[in-house]
C-alpha cells in the first residue's frame, strides 16, 4: 500500500509541476440526469473538461431517479440529481433522501429556484422553468378534419381515438405534472373524470415524458402531451407539429437539482451544483436544443423559449404535489382509476 500510495503522490507532483491534474486526481462524480439525452451530455462533457473531475452519467424520466434514489438510499451509488420536474426532487427532500446544502449562486437566482430551495428546506433548488401543454401534428389534425387544437378539452374529441400519447406518470415528471394540473386546474373529481375521458383517447402511456413530442412530429400519434418547450424543439426544426399552450389554463414545471444524501462524491457534488448554477452552464441548455426558462437572473433565455408571461398558469402548489402523501396518493389513484380502465 506504502509503494502505491508514494506512486500516487509523485504522480500528483509531477502533473502539479507541468499543468493540469489527470482526471484521476480531482476524482469523480456520479450524475442522474432527468433532462433529455443531450443536454445531459453537453453538461457532463462541459462540467469534465472545466475540472477534470470524470462524470458517470444515466439519464433517466424523473420518476425513475426517485425511485432509484430511494432504493439506494441505504448505499448510495449517486452524487447529484440535475434536471427533471421538481415534485420528485421535493419528495426526495422530505423523504431525507438529498443533503441540504446553500450555494453563493443563490443571490443570483429567480424567486421561484428560491422557494423550490425553501420547499425543499434547502435539499433541490430550482434550475429552470417551463409550461405544460401538447403539440399536434398539423397534417394529421387536418385529415381528421378538426380545428386546431387549443384546449385540454379539444383533446376528448373521439376522433382522437387511439390518438393522443402522454407519458406515465409514475416514471415521467411531465406526467405527474399533468396529472397534478388537471386536478389543481378542475378539482379533483372533475380532473379524474377528465383523464377517464383522456385515457380513451391515449394510445400508450410512454415511459419518458418528451416522447410523445417526437411521436406527434413524426406523425406517428396526432397530439403528444409535453412541456411546450419539447414540442417546440421539433417545431423550430420545421416538423408538422403546433405547440399549444392549454386554453382553460395549465402548470408548469420548476426542473430541480439536489445533491444525493451520503454522495461518496460530495465535494464534486457540490462543485457540479455551484457551476450547474452560472450562467455558462445554464446557458448549455440551447445549443442541446433544450428551451427551458434558465434560473440564473443574468443566465441567457432561449430566444426559442415559450413566453410563460403570455400563458394562463395556474398558480401550481409545489409544496402540496411535491409531498410524499399527496404524490404517492395521486399516482396510486392514477394506476387504480384510471390505467388499469378497459379503453
Ligand atoms: C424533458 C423536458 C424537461 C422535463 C423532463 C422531465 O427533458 O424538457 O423540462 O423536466 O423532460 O422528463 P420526464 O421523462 O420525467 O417527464
Amino acid at each position: 500500500m506504502q509503494l502505491k500510495f508514494w506512486l500516487g503522490a509523485s504522480v500528483l507532483a509531477t502533473a502539479a509541476m507541468f499543468g493540469s491534474a489527470p482526471a484521476s486526481a480531482q476524482g469523480s462524480l456520479v450524475m442522474y440526469c432527468g433532462v433529455q439525452e443531450e443536454w445531459c451530455r453537453a453538461m457532463s462533457t462541459a462540467f469534465e473538461k472545466e475540472t477534470g473531475i470524470k462524470v458517470a452519467m444515466t439519464r433517466k424520466s424523473a420518476g425513475e431517479v426517485y425511485a432509484q434514489v430511494k432504493a439506494e438510499a441505504s448505499n448510495p451509488r449517486g452524487d447529484i440529481w440535475w434536471g427533471g420536474t421538481g415534485d420528485p426532487h421535493l419528495q426526495a427532500a422530505e423523504e431525507g433522501l438529498t443533503e441540504e446544502y446553500e450555494s453563493a449562486m443563490n443571490k443570483d437566482l429567480q424567486d421561484w429556484s428560491l422557494s423550490q430551495w425553501k420547499a425543499a428546506k434547502k435539499r433541490a433548488i430550482g434550475i429552470y422553468a417551463g409550461a405544460l401543454g401538447f403539440g399536434f401534428n398539423t397534417q394529421l389534425i387536418k385529415e381528421k378534419g378538426l380545428a386546431d387544437p387549443k384546449c385540454w378539452a379539444d383533446l376528448l374529441n373521439p376522433k382522437l381515438k387511439d390518438d393522443v400519447q402522454v407519458a406515465d406518470p409514475n416514471s415521467s415528471g411531465t406526467a405527474y405534472t399533468l396529472l397534478a394540473t388537471v386536478v389543481q386546474l378542475m378539482g379533483e373529481d372533475k380532473g379524474f373524470d377528465y383523464l377517464r375521458a383522456l385515457h380513451k383517447n391515449v394510445s400508450q402511456y410512454t415511459k419518458s415524458g418528451a416522447a410523445p413530442a417526437k411521436a406527434a412530429s413524426l406523425g406517428e400519434t396526432a397530439v403528444g402531451i409535453v412541456f411546450i418547450h419539447d414540442a417546440v424543439v421539433f417545431a423550430v426544426q420545421g416538423d408538422p407539429i403546433k405547440p399549444v399552450a392549454p386554453c382553460e389554463g395549465t402548470g408548469y414545471e420548476i426542473g430541480s437539482m439536489s445533491i444525493i444524501k451520503g454522495a461518496r462524491n460530495l465535494e464534486n457534488a457540490k462543485k457540479f451544483y455551484d457551476w450547474a448554477l452560472t450562467p455558462a452552464a445554464q446557458a448549455l441548455g440551447a445549443p442541446a436544443k433544450s428551451y427551458q426558462v434558465p434560473s440564473n437572473k443574468n443566465a441567457p433565455i432561449p430566444p426559442q423559449a415559450p413566453k410563460m408571461s403570455d400563458m394562463k398558469l395556474i398558480n401550481y402548489d409545489f409544496v402540496k404535489y411535491g409531498s410524499s402523501a399527496e404524490r404517492t396518493r395521486l399516482l396510486t389513484k392514477w394506476d387504480k382509476e384510471i390505467k388499469a380502465q378497459p379503453k
